[in-house]
């Protein structure tokens, strides 16, 4: 191309391209998604489509399709080889197919699947490296004319510039992965976990856990099994002063009350028939530190009297002695019971009650906080597929859909059994929905809404059944505000208003 030929709204465009691919590592798709949107425009094509080779299973997906039946394409793959798109994968070479029907290369197929009548195409290798890693497709040239050389030239420049931003994104997903891997190793031997989110909801809360962190007031953490309470406590912990120090955790609901009672304060010898000697309970050695006293609801009343006493004079006797030992440490509790509900028939001291909950934190439930399904299942993902050494790249479009529809009663821990069960039965580099084996539960199902204002309620189901019907017309506002009966405008008002969010799509 002869440089006074230079189109400036090609070139423009380029340099808006080009600026994208430097700026924005990490959302990739965006940006192909751009470039496409692009390429389509100048070559005045009708629709258009991406796709990208996996080394592993040297197939060709199409990770972004443009056009009306865009997101019926996402789940279809290629062979290397097989049609235009493979054809030109395999042999990592441009073409310009002005009467598609008399090309042996062409699978008729693939229109129909697409729906999309197809009678010309232009498809690049995208190229990095002089390899193909992928293909972008252009469809039919706007008023029934030609695809010329020029067009495919541009083309080429573009594919090359997406071939960049793929291995940019790459580059940069790696390195936060290794990053991150790194942080949970290390965060692991030292015994912490990794803690993920972001949702609002919890991000209130971490704020919370860092006004309080460097106080020494104690802490209750309340919330349904399995959302995080310990994951928060070890959070309190990390995040204060005392971090260098022991975090001692204390099951109360783990262990009958006399074993209690010497697991916590220690005992002498002789103090029991098995106390053959002397020993140190968790609050000694947790001592300058974090004690952190899980299902504390579970706490029998005895064990609640000297606890009482340890909350106010950070003071108690070993099992069998009456010498007082006195320690410096925070108390952090958890329990997922109705505590109040145990105040008020008499099986939790309400005098021990009024001294834990001081500063209360509520973890909300995960049904409440869809931003944190997709990234904790990512971060499931890529813990699971390292260990079992499988090469999982994402979620089908289906599966993230199941798991934002899901009502997760067993919270994040049911989220990451699933995302392991998944992972080890999942026989491709997608997880798909029928790999995550959720028993779907019913949006009308009264049970789901349990212990909730009716206005929460209805604004989860209303979430619910809007996403389903967004999910069932590819995300069309338009077809979708026709199918429930209600204005374009007031659909999207709900959307925004509700929170619904496609996919993985960050609430920003
Ligand atoms: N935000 C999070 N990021 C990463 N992992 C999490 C997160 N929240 C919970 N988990 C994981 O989920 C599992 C359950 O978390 P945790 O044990 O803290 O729950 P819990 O609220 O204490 O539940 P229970 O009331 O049943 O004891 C753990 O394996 C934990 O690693
Ligand atoms: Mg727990």
């Amino acid at each position: 191309m002869r440089f006074e030929q230079v189109d400036p709204d090609r070139l423009e465009k380029l340099i808006e391209i080009n600026t994208l691919i430097n700026s924005d590592y990490s959302d990739p798709r965006a940006v192909l998604q751009r470039i496409v949107e692009s390429a389509t425009d100048l070559t005045q094509g009708e629709a258009s489509s991406l796709l990208l080779v996996n080394p592993e299973t040297q197939k060709l997906y199409f990770e972004i399709a443009l056009g009306d039946k865009g997101p019926q394409m996402q789940n279809f793959s290629l062979d290397m080889g097989e049609g235009i798109a493979g054809w030109v994968a395999l042999h990592n070479r441009s073409l310009i197919v002005n009467d598609v029907k008399d090309d042996p290369r062409h699978r008729a197929d693939i229109p129909q699947q697409i729906g999309f009548p197809t009678d010309r195409i232009l498809a690049v290798p995208m190229r990095f490296n002089e390899r193909c890693v992928g293909v972008i497709e252009i469809i039919n040239k706007k008023n029934g004319r030609e695809f010329t050389n020029d067009d495919l030239q541009w083309l080429e420049i573009f594919a090359n510039q997406a071939a960049l931003a793929i291995q940019h994104a790459d580059n940069f997903k790696r390195a936060r992965e290794q990053i991150s891997v790194l942080q949970d190793q290390v965060q692991g031997e030292r015994g912490y976990h990794t803690l993920i989110w972001a949702s609002k909801a919890m991000e209130e809360q971490l704020g919370l856990v860092e006004r309080i962190a460097n106080t020494d007031s104690t802490v209750l953490i309340l919330g349904e099994s399995g959302v995080g309470k310990e994951l928060i406590a070890e959070q309190i912990h990390l995040r204060s002063a005392r971090n260098a120090k022991p975090f001692v955790r204390v099951n109360c609901a783990a262990l009958p009350e006399t074993l209690l009672e010497s697991e916590l304060f220690g005992h002498v010898k002789g103090a029991f028939t098995d106390a053959v000697s002397t020993r140190r309970g968790r609050f000694e050695l947790a001592d300058g530190g974090t004690i952190f006293l899980d299902e504390v609801g579970d706490l029998p009343l005895p064990l609640q009297a000297k606890m009482l006493r340890v909350i106010q004079e950070r003071t108690f006797e070993r099992l069998g002695s009456s010498d007082s030992i006195t320690v410096d440490v925070r108390i952090v509790t958890a329990t997922n019971k109705d505590i109040e509900s145990l105040v008020e028939q008499g099986e939790f001291r309400s005098d021990l009650y009024y001294r834990l909950n001081v500063l209360p934190l509520r973890i909300p439930p995960l049904r409440q906080r869809p931003e944190d399904i997709t990234e904790l299942a990512s971060f499931f993902l890529t813990r699971f597929s390292r260990e079992t050494n499988k090469n999982i790249r994402g979620f089908t479009d289906e599966a993230v859909e199941t798991l934002l529809s899901y009502s997760w009663p067993g919270n994040v821990r049911e989220l990451e059994n699933a995302i392991e069960r998944a992972v080890v039965i999942s026989r491709s580099d997608r997880i798909d929905a029928n790999d995550l084996l959720l028993k779907m539960d019913d949006p009308v199902s009264p049970e789901r809404y349990t212990g909730q204002p009716l206005k929460t309620s209805m604004n989860m189901f209303k979430a619910q059944f809007i996403r389903a019907a967004l999910g069932r017309h590819g995300w069309s506002h338009t077809k979708t505000a026709r199918e429930l009966g209600v204005q374009r405008s007031y659909l999207s008002k709900l959307v925004k208003d509700l929170g619904i969010q496609k996919k993985g799509d960050s609430a920003e």
